[in-house]
């Protein structure tokens, strides 16, 4: 696979693919990790004199984090100035894109915008059609997206030279030495659907909406349940066959008047929402992890973006630290969250920016994004 070591960018028209896909609470963008390390491989492209334009996503279409990527383009500038334009393939951005000098960064819209994204169909795609003509060379620095067949994943690279950004070099490098023999899965984050690819019958700890949805699937009635629960209920069916090894929480979390509230499982149904783990789900996860001879942690056990709710989350990364055994942090957010918690990176042996992606390379599958650059 080619780095950014490979090509002189000098005066070249590079169009970097980059993961900015952050938390957004109340319409605001929050800073993330993925923001912060995006930056590095902008800033070297920018040192070499490139003309760098960049893609990325916020989101998906109709979930409550799709939004333009203007707010994540000053977020951007406080490590590297990047000019933003609300536009993809329009005249606005292709004036933009022709006009940008070397060592300077363009960011466009959210490429979730356009259709086009999602369905690669060869040289008639107008992402296609309208950018390739203008560009060099095609970075790809969105590990956490290389297992999405999206045009700007998989399209870029065949009509381009490409290469990996720092990031993603980084990324791949530290999947050489994963090893998880025996691993325990510690499986949390806002989007279980990714989750059930793991679940063959391993140990499996079930945490944040997941964990919530595996208590519904062996028919605990839970009360209360946020819009974001609502969504995933259709996954229930196909989760009921495979529960095998997988241990759920005994108690929760709620909020009240905006004070958090713990409640065993007994005490359910609640009118309340759920936004964490309880203290004796916690101990019960601790155990597990302490015995544990490697361990994959994937996304949030709680409602992390608000402090009151970070407790299950920081406790079991503070277990997952202790524990001598090799240890994979997976996800945009529960990486924010390491952050947050103040637990030194050196404690575990892999803090990816990789959701999705990551469980997918640790369930076995090729990811097409990866194909793509080789
Ligand atoms: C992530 O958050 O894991 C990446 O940005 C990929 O997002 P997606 O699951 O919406 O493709």
């Amino acid at each position: 696979m080619k780095t950014l070591s490979s090509y002189n960018f000098r005066d070249k028209r590079v169009l970097l693919r980059t993961d900015l896909n952050s938390d957004v609470v109340n319409k605001k963008v929050l800073m993330s990790e993925r923001i912060k390390r995006a930056s590095e491989t902008i800033s070297e492209l920018k040192k070499k004199k490139a003309k760098v334009v960049i893609i990325a996503h916020q989101g998906r279409p109709k979930d409550r984090y799709f939004t333009s990527l203007k707010q994540h383009s000053r977020l951007l500038s406080k490590f590297t100035k990047v000019k933003f334009v609300n536009d993809i393939i329009g005249k606005k951005a292709l004036k933009e894109i022709k006009n940008l000098k070397p060592g300077q960064a363009l960011l466009l819209e959210n490429i979730r915008f356009l259709k086009d994204e999602f369905n690669f169909n060869g040289k008639q795609n107008r992402l296609i059609k309208n950018l390739v003509p203008l560009f060099d060379i095609y970075v790809n620095d969105a590990f956490s997206v290389c297992h999405r067949k999206h045009t700007s994943i998989v399209g870029f690279p065949k009509y381009l030279m490409n290469c990996a950004g720092r990031l993603l070099e980084k990324e791949v490098k530290s999947l050489k030495k994963i090893n998880l023999k025996n691993c325990l899965y510690v499986l949390g984050g806002a989007k279980p659907e990714e989750n059930m690819k793991l679940l063959k019958g391993k140990k499996s700890l079930a945490c944040g909406l997941f964990g919530q949805l595996c208590l519904i699937s062996k028919g605990k009635n839970l009360g209360a349940q946020n819009k974001y629960l609502k969504d995933k209920l259709y996954l229930i069916s196909k989760l009921k066959k495979r529960l095998k090894g997988v241990q759920t929480p005994v108690d929760f979390a709620v909020k009240i008047r905006s004070r958090r509230k713990e409640l065993s499982l007994e005490e359910f149904p609640s009118k309340y929402e759920i936004y964490d783990i309880g203290e004796k789900t916690m101990k019960n996860f601790i155990e597990e992890i302490q015995k544990a001879n490697s361990i994959y942690m994937k996304g949030p056990v709680g409602f992390c973006a608000d402090g009151k709710f970070c407790n299950g989350t920081f406790t079991i990364l503070k277990a997952i630290a202790k524990n001598k055994g090799h240890s994979i942090i997976g996800g945009g957010h529960l990486s924010d969250a390491v952050k947050k918690s103040r637990i030194k990176l050196g404690k575990f042996d892999n803090v990816s920016l990789s959701g999705g992606a990551l469980l997918r390379y640790i369930a076995g599958e090729k990811l097409p994004g990866l194909e793509a650059l080789r």
